[in-house]
């Protein structure tokens, strides 16, 4: 065994925040201290194998995840950053799990999670004996009598998955503190301290995940199959280029091109406005159903650094638009600066889930 003096200064207070996504793993380490949390270690590594062969994701949205390469991937990462802590935090995909939000009279959170266990599989689409289910308590509200009520988050998640994700840590030599719906992480890390309805659409690789968030909770979400692979997908053919190249230009240009380069925007501009629709109809939705507005929008995900995305979405949707600043209130080491901007919505779920322990 090997003396690691880092271990002996960070060791129980530093936690591993671990994102697995459909096509890559984001791996970040904070350190609890008296101030800001810090960030000691962050790590990503993407599949490419993806981009040509559908089928080769990490995660597939029938969840068939390859366990054994990400058991692989994931003591490769930890070994790369030289992350000190092995106590980890992880995220489940939007999709593997079930939410619904329901309302309840006000009552003692010991008489919610009695009745929830009752109550809990008219909601679930799965056998209650096959599913973990939990719920939150995200607000209150008064209902059209006029009676103040509890308004809970359900969630539920297949066992099934859980084990798989146990298995997962446990082989890559991982302690697995807690496991949670990726949404969560999200609206922790960038709603905490924002009171009003705050609209996140995280642009992933092959999915949209669309969430109404306020003062770091999850309230609603939706989700649509429009992502950057499309984007990808829609220049490649668009321009009769192999599938590498498109991901490039699409990273490199965005939507400024001018002149001959305009033709990208043209083409991704139509998949930009499938998801827009989508994050439209959800926030209709919300709008309608809980009489909130929602005020503003937050851009996640490696697809909100396609250039000129904020502008796009602010023209079509008229609300205020920023990117996600997932790093404002972690402090980090200065010579970092100078790619925090790339990284803050890259890292947005890996951070949520780190600053749930610190
Ligand atoms: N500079 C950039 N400009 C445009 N798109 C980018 C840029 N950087 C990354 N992307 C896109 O972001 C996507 C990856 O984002 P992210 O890492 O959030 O996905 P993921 O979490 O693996 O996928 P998912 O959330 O669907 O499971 C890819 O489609 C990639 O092309
Ligand atoms: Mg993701």
């Amino acid at each position: 065994m090997s003396f690691n003096f880092l271990e002996k200064i960070f060791g129980s207070n530093s936690y591993l925040g671990v994102d697995i996504g459909t096509t890559s793993i984001k791996v970040i380490e904070l350190v609890k201290t008296k101030g800001l949390p810090f960030l000691r270690n962050y790590g990503f590594l993407e599949s490419y194998g993806h981009l040509e062969r559908p089928n080769n994701a990490i995660q597939t949205s029938s969840l068939k995840m390859l366990e054994n390469e990400t058991v692989e991937l994931l003591k490769l990462m930890v070994r790369h950053t030289k992350s000190s802590s092995r106590n980890a935090i992880a995220s489940l995909p939007s999709f593997s799990a079930f939410t619904t939000l329901l309302e309840m009279p006000l009552m003692p959170d010991g008489d919610t999670t009695k009745i929830m266990g009752f109550q809990a599989k008219q909601y679930i689409p799965l056998p209650i004996s096959s599913v973990t289910i939990d719920w939150l308590r995200v607000g209150e509200k008064k209902n059209e009598n006029g009676d103040k009520v509890q308004q809970i988050l359900l969630v539920s998640v297949p066992n099934e998955i859980i084990s798989k994700y146990k298995n997962i840590f446990k082989a890559a030599g991982l302690n697995l503190l807690a496991l949670e719906i990726e949404g969560l992480s999200v609206a922790r890390i960038l709603t905490s301290g924002i009171k009003e309805d705050t609209l996140i659409v995280d642009i992933g690789s092959r999915s949209t995940s669309i969430y109404i968030a306020q003062d770091g909770n999850l309230k609603f979400s939706g989700q649509t199959d429009f992502a950057g692979g499309s984007l990808t997908q829609t220049i490649s053919s668009g321009l009769n280029i192999r599938i590498r190249r498109a991901e490039d230009l699409k990273k490199m240009r965005g939507l400024t091109g001018t002149g001959g380069e305009y033709e990208l925007s043209t083409l991704m501009m139509p998949i930009l406005d499938v998801i827009i629709n989508e994050v439209e109809r959800v926030r209709n939705n919300f709008e309608k159903n809980y009489n909130e507005k929602i005020t503003s929008v937050i851009l996640s995900g490696g697809g909100a650094n396609l250039l000129g995305i904020e502008k796009y979405f602010e023209g079509q949707m008229s609300l205020p638009v920023k990117i996600a600043n997932s790093l404002s209130k972690i402090s980090y080491p200065p010579e970092m600066e100078p790619i925090i901007k790339e990284l803050n919505p890259y890292l947005t779920v890996a951070l949520g889930l780190g600053v749930k322990q610190v």
